[in-house]
C-alpha cells in the first residue's frame, strides 16, 4: 500500500443550454486519445483514455438534467500494442438510453470521427459508468483505459447518504504489465484476463486517509474478467445501500459482498470506531473461477486520521449515520404475478470449444442475420421473468441486460444474497447456477443487447439482442 489514493476528476460541461421543454442540458466534450500514464512507481504505461486519462473523467449531474456528450475518436487507426482497428462505440451502462445512443456494438465511430450521445437522466439516482463497447474488441479497449464513472444524484439519495468529500468512487480493476511497463494482454483463448496488479481509480493498492466517521463508497468493478469479494481486515460489517440501479429498499449489513464485473455496489463504512493512526485494509477474499496471484487478496487501505476540529465538525454533522430504510424502486415492487411472459436462457461454451453462446446463439449469428435475429421480443411496457442458467463448468458469467433495471427473484431457487436485494442490471451467474430476474420493458422501443460482462466472453461472442415493442413488425 504505497500509492496515494486519488479520485478521477469531475468533468465540467463545456456549455449549458435549455431544452425546448425547459429542461437543463449539460454539454460535454470528450476525446478518446492515446496517452502515457504513470501507474507503476518507476515506469510509464501507454493507455487509451477518455480525455487521455484512466479512469476517464467522472460526469456528475442531477436527475432531470440531460446530457449531450460529444465523443470524438481521436485515437490512432490501430491499437498501438494490440493492432486492431480502434472502432469505438460508447455505452452508458445503467442508462435507459434510446437505442441509437446506447453504444450498440456494431454502431462504431472510426478514428477521426465523432458521435453525439444524448442521455435523458430521468431514472432514479445511481452510479453509472461509460465504457467502450466496440464490436469484438471491447475487452482490449476497456482494459487499455476506456472506462469512467457517471454519477446521477437525486433528492432522496442526497438526504440519506454521504455527499461531497464523503462520497467516494472506487473503480477497481486489475492489470498485467510487461517488463517495460506496457499493459500485457492474454485472455487465455478468450476465457478471461486476470492481472496480478489491483488498481483502484488507476492506482495500485492505494492508501486513503479517512476521518473517523461514515463514508460512502461507490464501488465499480471495471475489471475485464476478475470478480472480487471485498472485506475489511477488522472483520467489521459494511452496509450495502445501493446496487446498479440505485437505492435498495433497506440497507444490508455484510462482512463481504461478491462483486462481478460491471456491477456497482454503494457501501457505507463507519470509521468512527477506529483510532487515529489505525490502518484498515480492504481485502479481497478469494472467489471461484478466478486466477489469484500473491497480492490479489488486497485492494486498498484506509488510514484513520484525527477527527477534524469541533468547528469543522459542526459544518458537517450530516450523513454521519447508517440509514436502515432507503427507497423503493419500481422494479423492487414487481412480483411474479405481474409477469406476462417467461423466457429461459442458457449460457455456455460447448465442450470448451469456441464460441461462448446464449441459447446456442452468438453475436456472429446476429451479424450474419443483418441484425434481424432477436432472441426475445418483449412488448413495450410488459413485465417478464427471465431464467438464466449457466451450464459451463469452470466459469461464472455476469450477465448484463441493457435498457432496464431488474430485480433478482431467486438464485438456485433460494432468495438472492443480501447485497443483491436492490435494483440491478448485471447478475452474477456462478458455475451451474440458475437465476431468475423480473423486469418491465421500456421506456423505449428498439433493439438492445444482452451479454456476459466477462469482456473476452462478450467479444467471442456471448451476446444477443432483444427487441422491445417491435415483435409484430
Ligand atoms: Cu457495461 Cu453492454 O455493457
Ligand atoms: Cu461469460
Amino acid at each position: 500500500y504505497a500509492a496515494a489514493f486519488a479520485r478521477p476528476p469531475v468533468l465540467h460541461p463545456s456549455s449549458v443550454s435549455t431544452g425546448v421543454d425547459g429542461a437543463k442540458v449539460n454539454h460535454y466534450r470528450i476525446s478518446m486519445r492515446q496517452a502515457v500514464a504513470q501507474i507503476l512507481p518507476r515506469q510509464t504505461t501507454n493507455i487509451l483514455g477518455y480525455n487521455g486519462i484512466f479512469p476517464g473523467p467522472t460526469i456528475e449531474l442531477d436527475q432531470g438534467t440531460r446530457a449531450v456528450v460529444h465523443m470524438r475518436n481521436h485515437m490512432p487507426k490501430n491499437h498501438p500494442t494490440f493492432g486492431h482497428l480502434l472502432a469505438t462505440s460508447t455505452h452508458l451502462h445503467g442508462s435507459a438510453s434510446l437505442p441509437q445512443f446506447d453504444g450498440y456494438a456494431s454502431d462504431v465511430t472510426l478514428p477521426g470521427f465523432y458521435k453525439d450521445y444524448y442521455y435523458p437522466n430521468t431514472q432514479a439516482a445511481r452510479s453509472l459508468w461509460y465504457h467502450d463497447h466496440g464490436v469484438h474488441f471491447t475487452a482490449q479497449n476497456v482494459y487499455s483505459g476506456l472506462a469512467a464513472l457517471y454519477i446521477m444524484h437525486d433528492a432522496t439519495e442526497r438526504e440519506l447518504l454521504p455527499q461531497g468529500a464523503f462520497d467516494v468512487p472506487l473503480i477497481i480493476s486489475d492489470a498485467m504489465f510487461a517488463a517495460n511497463g506496457a499493459l500485457a494482454y492474454d485472455d487465455r483463448d478468450h476465457s478471461g484476463l486476470w492481472g496480478d496488479v489491483i488498481l483502484v481509480n488507476g492506482r495500485p493498492w492505494p492508501v486513503m486517509k479517512v476521518q473517523p466517521r461514515v463514508y460512502r463508497f461507490r464501488v465499480l468493478n471495471a475489471s475485464i474478467s476478475r470478480s472480487y469479494r471485498p472485506t475489511l481486515s477488522t472483520g467489521d460489517p459494511m452496509y450495502v445501500v445501493a446496487t446498479d440501479g440505485g437505492l435498495m429498499p433497506r440497507s444490508q449489513a455484510v462482512k463481504y459482498w461478491r462483486h462481478g464485473m460491471a456491477e456497482r455496489y454503494e457501501v457505507l463504512i463507519d470509521f468512527s470506531k477506529y483510532k487515529p493512526g489505525q490502518r484498515i485494509q480492504l481485502r479481497n477474499l478469494s472467489n471461484a473461477n478466478n486466477r489469484d496471484y500473491d497480492n490479489t487478496n488486497k485492494i486498498m487501505a484506509f488510514d484513520v486520521v484525527a477527527p477534524p476540529s469541533e468547528s469543522e465538525m459542526k459544518l458537517d454533522p450530516k450523513w454521519n449515520f447508517i440509514p436502515t430504510t432507503l427507497a423503493d424502486s419500481h422494479v423492487m415492487g414487481l412480483t411474479k404475478d405481474d409477469a406476462e411472459e417467461k423466457r429461459y436462457f442458457r449460457v455456455q461454451r460447448d465442450d470448451g470449444v469456441e464460441p461462448w453462446t446464449i441459447n446456442g446463439v452468438t453475436w456472429e449469428d446476429v451479424i450474419a442475420s443483418n441484425f434481424k435475429l432477436a432472441s426475445a421480443d418483449p412488448k413495450l411496457g410488459s413485465v417478464e421473468i427471465w431464467e438464466i442458467e449457466n451450464k459451463s463448468g469452470g466459469w461464472f458469467h455476469p450477465v448484463h441486460i441493457h435498457l432496464i433495471d431488474f430485480q433478482i427473484l431467486s438464485r438456485n431457487g433460494k432468495p438472492p444474497a443480501a447485497w443483491e436485494r436492490g435494483p440491478k442490471d448485471v447478475v452474477y451467474i456462478g458455475e451451474n447456477e440458475k437465476v431468475k430476474v423480473i423486469m418491465k420493458f421500456g421506456p423505449h422501443m428498439g433493439r438492445y443487447m444482452v451479454h456476459c460482462h466477462n469482456l473476452p466472453h462478450e467479444d467471442h461472442s456471448m451476446m444477443f439482442q432483444f427487441r422491445v415493442g417491435l415483435g409484430e413488425m
